[in-house]
């Protein structure tokens, strides 16, 4: 079965409740389709306003982040339950921001990643090199061994689940977009390492999107990339005009 397409905003820490009412209702009508699968990942604050916004339509509501546990002494996290109670179907996990500016490891990423599958949650997982990383020829290296702690202790099933988004680090809201070519290789290459470790049936179930300065501009040749399922897209989120992102076709 042919993989659906993804797209979904990471609105990172913008927009009030107030603004995200009202720019849900700007763009909610021309974003609602079936044939791509939309998120749009807000703030914990907006969650409720988002869901409310977006009653009636296929839009699906994502978080940006969760804790490990189910709860406890950990003043100022969400938990995956938490999420789940509030039918918040999909989250971000280790995104470039929190594993540079809060220290998230790939082994936490791990941790919440199989909290959140426990929790009936998607996870997408952020994986990506650094420009010195690029630059020094270990891109693939780097993204491999991301990409393997992961996935640790993940059962097919999980794994078909789940969704991955490639970043690299120096396409975030930098407006240099790796080329489609550049984005392809290593959505490719993250498909083959999943093939290696649980068979082609599931890696050809498995959504790898692309991230890092996604316009509407450049949003059609990298989603129709042999490899490439959609894109996890930042500052074009936040613009009516995510709307020629989402109809990339
Ligand atoms: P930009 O689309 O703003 O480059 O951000 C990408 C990103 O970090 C999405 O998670």
């Amino acid at each position: 079965m042919a993989r659906k397409k993804v797209v979904a905003g990471n609105w990172k820490m913008n927009l009030t409740p107030s603004k995200a009412e009202s720019f849900i209702g700007e763009i909610k009508d021309k974003i609602n389709t079936d044939a791509v699968e939309v998120v749009l990942c807000v703030p914990y604050v907006n969650l409720a306003t988002a869901q409310n916004a977006l009653k009636g339509t296929k839009i699906h509501v994502g978080a940006q982040n969760m804790h490990y546990a189910d709860e406890g002494a950990y003043t100022g996290e969400i938990s995956g339950k938490m999420l789940a109670e509030m039918k918040v179907p999909y989250v971000i996990i280790g995104h470039s921001e929190r594993r540079e500016y809060f220290k998230e490891s790939d082994t936490e990423v791990n941790i919440k990643s199989l909290k959140a599958l426990k929790n009936n949650l998607i996870p997408i997982i952020c994986i990506g090199e650094t420009s010195k990383q690029r630059n020094s020829g270990r891109t693939f290296d780097v993204v491999r061994k991301q990409l393997s702690v992961a996935l640790d202790d993940m059962t097919a099933d999980d794994v078909k689940k789940v969704i991955i988004a490639y970043e690299p680090i120096w396409a975030i809201g930098t407006g240099v977009t790796a080329t489609k070519e550049q984005a392809e290789e290593v959505c490719a290459a993250i498909r083959k390492q999943i093939e290696e470790k649980l068979g082609k049936s599931v890696a050809d179930s498995t959504r790898i999107l692309y991230g890092g300065s996604v316009t509407p501009d450049n949003a059609k040749e990298l989603f129709n990339m042999p490899n490439i399922d959609g894109g996890l897209v930042g500052g074009a989120s936040l613009k009516t005009s995510f709307e020629q992102v989402v109809r990339f076709e």
